[in-house]
């Protein structure tokens, strides 16, 4: 039986307390299973979060020449006072060595970089959100095997953003990622140097990169990946919140703005984020600004108090600390949701015998990621501009319509009812046309994060969306904050459908192929992904 437990639980919750304080308060209230590091329990907040310096891991590395970058099986310390094996990748640059560095680049420039691949198994470097010529993607079909080199040479054409880099290996995405080859590719330009100097933000101090992922750790402290069954179809869910790689983190912050470059990198939970100040069932919300979503910053500031974000979206967040006195806690939280992933499956014939969720943190439970410990020190007050950039409307006079359905079958999620085959085309798009795709998830389904390569878009609409998004949908058209300004990954819930634009427009000659697929990373590799080709 499947998760039958859960369903009942938060569908019957869900049905009762969907508005307001009430539902969250009520799940807070159930009995947890308490576990080293559990995420729900705030007093485990303790470690000092991770933020990158100037090299070492992720140290922040800008770019002013090729890189060697060499994937590598290493160990790393992830719990306190353990070391786990872990993928990462190797470089130099200016006499300094990183793993996982941050790249750093400016728009307009660029990019050169060797991959040798010193893993046993193959693999690629898939560079998420850039706009590069298909045989620079990443594409799983330039996979590398045991010792290979694969060589990139490209220009970075994208405005400045929170990209990332992410192993892309055919069928090994999943457990390459979440054994460690992912980073940051950050992009600059004019109008985030703005920002910065209008909000005195200066990475590694007062911005932060901050990837959010769960995992799961044996009794020895090392990363476990062993999806049974359900987990391969589901997505696998970990039960240890890690805030750059650091679980249960604390970071001391005084009374200001600091900017949180929020990526979702973990392989399937979604996140619904807010801040609370300290953490009771009744703890206060607190505002935060959302200033960018996946491609650079949105037109305007927008002030909320939650925003969904699923694996492999950003969300660039400004958090002003002053909402709490020094002495105070506050929390960056994921609230309370109705996961929707049973409906289609619990009733489906021949799900049982497929083994249950390993996670001890269900899809949906109201958890901590990061605690921020207000310090005494003078308040510093900055003003934010009240435009931020600008994100011109595609324009959809005479736009191409096209379909694009979710679907389930023998167990396998399928977009238009294909699964993945290396070099199946599933259509053609015409270069510098304007297409718009209604993603379409059926009702008995579960949420898939629908993540395009090539070219950025923009979500138009949302339609027919469950209440815990459509209680969002303060931009028009169905839209939540997480929707704004430039994307490449968009979270469809069951039963909706998600309208995007897309401007096929790019320099490359010839015929260009990328892929689109769902970035739950299980769904990735087992199929939910396909070959689209934008002809000359
Ligand atoms: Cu971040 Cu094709 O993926
Ligand atoms: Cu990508
Ligand atoms: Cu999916």
């Amino acid at each position: 039986m499947l998760k039958r437990r859960q369903l009942f639980q938060f569908v019957g919750a869900a049905a009762l307390m969907y508005s307001g304080a009430g539902y969250s308060k009520e799940l807070a209230a159930k009995p947890f299973r308490h576990y080293p590091f559990d995420p729900v329990a705030a007093e485990n907040f303790q470690n000092k979060l991770f933020i990158p310096g100037t090299s070492g891991p992720f140290g922040i590395l800008d770019v002013t020449g090729p890189l060697k970058i060499r994937a590598t099986a290493a160990s790393f310390s992830i719990l306190p006072g353990h070391e786990s094996p872990f993928l990462l990748y190797q470089t130099e640059h200016a006499g300094k060595a990183y793993q996982n560095p941050i790249l750093r680049l400016e728009s307009g420039a660029r990019f050169t970089a060797s991959l040798d691949n010193a893993l046993t198994e193959p693999t690629i470097i898939h560079w998420h959100g850039l706009h590069t010529p298909a045989a620079m993607d990443g594409h799983p079909g330039s996979t590398i095997a045991p010792g290979g080199r694969f060589e990139y040479d490209f220009t970075v054409p994208n405005r400045g953003g929170t990209y990332w880099y992410h192993t892309h290996a055919h069928g090994l995405t999943a457990r390459q990622a979440y054994q460690g080859l992912a980073s940051f590719f950050l992009v600059d330009d004019k109008d985030q140097r703005s920002l910065a100097k209008a909000l005195d933000l200066r990475i590694g101090e007062t911005d932060l990169p901050l990837v959010i992922q769960d995992k799961q750790f044996d009794k020895e402290g090392k990363l476990l990946y062993q999806p049974n069954a359900q987990e391969s179809m589901m997505g696998w869910l970990g039960d240890v919140v890690l805030a750059n790689l650091t679980p249960n983190a604390v970071q001391v912050v005084t009374q200001r703005s600091y900017r949180l470059r929020i990526l979702n990198g973990s392989n399937a939970r979604i996140y619904r984020l807010a801040f609370s100040k300290g953490n009771s069932p009744d703890a206060t919300r607190l505002n935060f600004t959302v200033i960018g979503t996946d491609g650079g910053l949105i037109e305007r500031p927008e002030k909320v108090t939650e925003a969904f974000i699923s694996p492999g979206e950003r969300l660039d967040v400004l958090f002003d600390a002053g909402q709490g006195e020094p002495g105070t806690d506050l929390f960056l939280k994921s609230l309370a949701f109705d996961p929707m992933e049973n409906e289609g499956t619990v009733s489906m014939p021949g799900m049982s015998g497929m083994g249950e969720s390993t996670s001890r943190l269900a899809m949906g439970a109201e958890f901590n990621i990061l605690k921020l410990s207000v310090m005494p020190g003078k308040p510093v007050l900055t003003t934010l501009p009240a435009t931020l950039s600008q994100v011109k409307p595609i324009p959809l006079v005479g736009a191409a319509q096209r379909q694009i359905k979710l679907s389930l079958k023998d167990m396998k999620f399928l977009i238009n009812g294909r699964s993945f085959g290396m070099h199946d085309i599933a259509f053609n798009v015409k270069r510098g046309a304007v297409e718009v795709w209604s993603i379409s998830n059926p009702k008995l389904g579960m949420p898939h994060p629908m993540h395009l390569h090539g070219f950025s878009f923009q979500v138009i609409e949302r339609l027919n969306s469950p209440p815990q998004v459509s209680a969002l949908a303060r931009f028009g058209k169905g839209r939540t904050v997480s929707d704004l300004g430039w994307k490449d990954t968009v979270l469809v819930w069951p039963g909706e459908t998600v309208r995007i634009a897309i401007d096929f427009t790019h320099d490359y000659p010839g015929s260009q192929t990328y892929l689109f697929h769902c970035h739950n990373l299980e769904h990735g590799d087992g199929g939910m992904m396909l070959n689209y080709r934008v002809q000359a």
